[in-house]
């Protein structure tokens, strides 16, 4: 079976699919991790991230892998593990840019595809219902409002210890969500077949029993 959670970033989506699939007995895959790990290739060779000219060349230098150990996804850029290097935000900034070029987005389909075939997978990203898996049976497009997702990730970065201004953070949710839903190339959007969710009023706990509910009635 084969599950996609799509959506814009700060809705939950991880963390959701991560415990759903861990109910479910399936692998988790975040396909954003892979986005990272071309956007961390890309900064480590000093290339402008944004520059289709410049990023295109380093696919060929670029073996990218996922393992689950433990039952944890773990990302390898030519053979290092990279999963503790790539949730920074110059290499947050990095993945956004390269997502954009459809060179990028084509390496990386067959990967994840691959993936799916083989595996019962909850799948989270931006284009998985839409793109990567047409033909999964549950597709999620899991939001929330952005003084929500705003609010939340001040707090994120607050446990971090790192202290951000609610008002920069909002815009920059607001400007984000533009990017991704008005970029040319395969843009963020709900599948046809796609249900809305909105978690802006309801816990991490309920989106995630949403979730388990509705792949078991689709499963039956
Ligand atoms: O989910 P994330 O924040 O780790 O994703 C990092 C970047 O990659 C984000 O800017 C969106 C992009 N991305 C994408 O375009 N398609 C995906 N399937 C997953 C992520």
């Amino acid at each position: 079976m084969k599950i996609a959670i799509d959506g814009p970033a700060g809705a939950g989506k991880s963390a959701a699919a991560k415990a759903a699939a861990k109910k479910l007995g399936f692998i988790y895959v975040d396909t954003g991790a892979l986005y990272r790990g071309i956007g961390l290739f890309a900064l480590r060779k000093g290339a402008k991230t944004n520059s289709i000219e410049e990023v295109v060349p380093l696919l060929a230098q670029i073996k990218i892998e996922m393992r689950h150990i433990e039952g944890e996804q773990h990302i390898f850029l030519n053979g290092e593990d990279i999963t503790g290097l790539i949730r920074t935000e110059s290499v947050s900034a990095a993945a956004s840019d390269v997502s954009a070029i459809p060179a990028v987005r084509d390496f990386l389909f067959d990967m994840q595809r691959d993936i799916a075939e083989k595996n019962d997978v909850v799948m989270d990203g931006r284009d998985i219902g839409t793109v990567v898996l047409p033909d999964a049976e549950l597709k999620i497009f899991l939001t929330a409002k952005p003084e929500i997702r705003a609010r939340r990730r001040v707090n994120q970065l607050a446990e971090k210890g790192v202290e951000a201004n609610y008002d920069d953070v909002l815009a920059d949710v607001i400007q984000r969500d533009y990017n991704d839903s008005h970029r040319e190339f395969r843009p963020l959007k709900l599948a046809e077949d796609g249900i809305f969710m909105d978690n802006s009023e309801i816990t991490l706990e309920e989106t995630i029993e949403n979730i388990i509910a509705l792949a078991k009635e689709r499963k039956a």
